[in-house]
């Protein structure tokens, strides 16, 4: 007999960066692609319309970065479900084990999938690299944002991205991670949808709630 248990896994600080970083990536892709491909929207220049698309890119890149530094101090301070731990499941044998556990679901060797209350083991392994990709955008973003301000902060925290790649090369990672992003989030949506039927524990409200409901045997 299996019974249903609720439980409160998603803490405010994750629900809020999630929503959050989706609404920005989004304005970000849209107005990156619009930088990356220039129209000429307004009637003069001093029309500032592309000033303006750059301007919206900017906050929201400042938001973008903000949210992943919470995300980072949740990982230290917020419950087991959202600490970096979780990140690592090869670390650990029993993670590790109920990563096989999925990657033999997801390759249908196996027609089980192993129990789980916080993030699926192999989702987990995937975010650590997303989060990998989010500093990337900040770090190539911030190098690129530098080169309006020779001698200003941001120039002398990221300025020496500028001395090791050229501005073209920033321009070209800072794009191609993007789609690497773009790639992760239709993978990521398709799995989110697949696990919330299969493991019928309301994963994709959850992120809304917090609560999943769990089958404890
Ligand atoms: C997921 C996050 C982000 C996405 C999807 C994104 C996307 C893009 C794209 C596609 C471009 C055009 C690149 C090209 O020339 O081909 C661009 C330009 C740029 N982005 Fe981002 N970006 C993101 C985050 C950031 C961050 C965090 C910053 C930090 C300030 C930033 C600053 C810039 C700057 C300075 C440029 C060049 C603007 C110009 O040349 O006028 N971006 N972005
Ligand atoms: C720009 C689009 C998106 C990005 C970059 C993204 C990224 C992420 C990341 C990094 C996590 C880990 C959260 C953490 O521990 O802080 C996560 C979890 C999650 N996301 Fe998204 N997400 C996106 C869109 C969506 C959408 C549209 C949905 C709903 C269909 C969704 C549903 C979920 C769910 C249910 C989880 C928890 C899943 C689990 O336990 O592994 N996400 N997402």
């Amino acid at each position: 007999m299996s019974k249903l248990v609720i439980k409160y896994v998603w803490e405010i600080p994750v629900r809020v960066t999630h929503w959050l970083n989706v609404v920005v990536i989004l304005t970000l892709t849209a107005t990156g692609l619009f930088i990356a491909h220039p129209l000429s929207l307004g009637d003069s220049p001093s029309d500032f319309a592309m000033g303006w698309v750059r301007f919206i890119h900017f906050v929201a890149a400042y938001v973008f970065a903000i949210g992943l530094a919470v995300r980072a101090y949740w990982s230290l301070v917020g419950n087991k479900y959202s600490s970096w731990r979780t990140f690592f499941p090869y670390l650990n044998p029993d993670d590790r084990q109920r990563m096989w556990a999925t990657l033999r679901y997801y390759t249908f060797i196996d027609r089980r999938l192993p129990h789980v209350v916080g993030h699926n083991a192999v989702a987990a392994a995937a975010y650590f690299l997303v989060f990998l990709l989010y500093l990337g955008m900040i770090f190539t973003g911030f190098a690129l944002y530098s080169e309006h301000a020779p001698g200003g902060f941001y120039a002398q925290t990221f300025g020496w991205l500028t001395h090791l790649f050229s501005n073209q090369t920033l321009r070209l990672l800072h794009h191609g991670f993007m789609w690497l992003i773009l790639g992760f989030v239709i993978q990521h949506v398709y799995s989110c949808w697949l696990m919330d039927i299969k493991e019928r524990g309301g994963i994709i409200s959850s992120m809304f709630s917090g609560y999943k409901s769990i089958e404890e045997e």
